[in-house]
């Protein structure tokens, strides 16, 4: 059955408590983290996650974040915490950055795909923590998107694919992050970064030593994938997106209507219908927090193609290459 979307200020003070109480029904609500909306719902609960795949159309492949309030909330969600998870934890949370580890009988398996590991994180933004508060439960969210596209960075980007799927969103105004966290795995010998994201990878090696960088997976239907829902193609426009190196000279294509998404003050020649330029230094947080706002207003310009530069491929741009190489796949 659809629903009347309900966008809530956050801030107004009845907001919270309503969209908790929303939660403890079973119900969901999207709400602001600091990297992106998340599509929440009470994560012991199979029945309340089981509405997260459906309202995303999400393959049941692809494991969901655990959020928690603070770190008394951990032992409900995971066995134990193995002791360099414990430095990152220590150093990281509340932050950007999904720990998996061994998960808790109460944690139903949908939540992790059937595997023995759940992602966890303390997220850092107040909106989300006060949720979480009131919720007195642990509440699994992945991006409040329909599955494959950009994630969302404002409730109008959630609003724009969710609408009628869900009660409540939950406004907290824009994402500060505006990449999803860093996902680094705890259930082998040795920490394995799955995903790159907000927490930037050389920051978490200072404190931890290497981390092994999970084996790139090809197929979108692969449920046997070593770091499930990595999937190739994901973030995606709907129009095709091509990536160039920074220091080549991004052209438009004669005859068609080209876009460019690019940083920075570097010259580049050809006519471009529409330039999304994050920002003019080369400051990559700023860059990472305009990020797929940027490519969600080149993708609603009809344009037949979106050219990127790459980012440099250090910190952040670690994680913002990785999205626009799974945004620019095809297959
Ligand atoms: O910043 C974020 O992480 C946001 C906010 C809402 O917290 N959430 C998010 O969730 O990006 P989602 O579903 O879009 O991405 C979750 C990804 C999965 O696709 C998978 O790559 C990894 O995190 N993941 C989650 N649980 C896992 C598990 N048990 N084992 C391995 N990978 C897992
Ligand atoms: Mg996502």
């Amino acid at each position: 059955m659809p629903f009347n979307t309900k966008i809530l200020d956050a801030s107004s003070p009845a907001a919270i408590s309503v969209a908790a109480s929303a939660l403890r029904e079973g119900q969901l609500v999207a709400f602001p983290t600091e990297t992106v909306y998340g599509l929440g719902a009470i994560a012991t609960s199979s029945i309340a996650v089981a509405k997260i795949f459906e309202a995303k159309q999400r393959p049941t492949f692809d494991p969901l974040i655990v959020h928690i309030a603070d770190r008394a909330q951990l032992s409900d969600v995971v066995t134990h915490l193995p002791p360099l998870a414990k430095a990152l934890a220590d150093a990281f949370w509340p932050g950007p950055l999904t720990l998996v580890l061994p998960k808790q009988a109460t944690i139903p398996d949908l939540v992790t795909a059937g595997l023995p590991g759940v992602g966890v994180r303390i997220p850092a933004h107040p909106v989300a923590l006060e949720l979480l508060r009131a919720v007195g439960l642990p509440v699994a969210a992945p991006s409040a998107n329909p599955f494959g596209g950009i994630s969302p960075t404002t409730a109008m980007h959630v609003a724009d694919g969710l609408n009628s799927k869900l009660p409540i969103i939950l406004d907290g105004g824009p994402c500060q992050v505006g990449v999803e966290s860093t996902v680094v795995s705890f259930m082998g010998d040795r920490p394995v970064l799955l995903r790159p994201g907000g927490c930037v990878v050389e920051e978490l090696e200072a404190v931890i030593g290497p981390i092994e960088r999970a084996a790139p997976n090809a197929a979108l239907d692969d449920a046997a994938q070593p770091a499930p829902g990595m999937l190739s193609r994901h973030y995606a426009p709907a129009t095709p997106l091509t990536v160039v190196a920074r220091k080549s000279d991004a052209s438009s294509i004669e005859g068609l209507q080209c876009g460019l998404l690019t940083y920075g003050e570097q010259p580049f020649s050809g006519s471009f219908v529409r330039i999304e330029r994050l920002e003019t230094s080369e400051d990559l947080q700023t860059c990472a927090s305009r990020f797929f706002a940027a490519l969600r207003s080149l993708d609603s310009c009809g344009l037949d193609v979106i050219i990127a530069h790459m980012f440099p491929d250090h910190g952040l741009g670690i994680a913002l290459n990785d999205r626009l190489q799974r945004a620019a796949c095809r297959s």
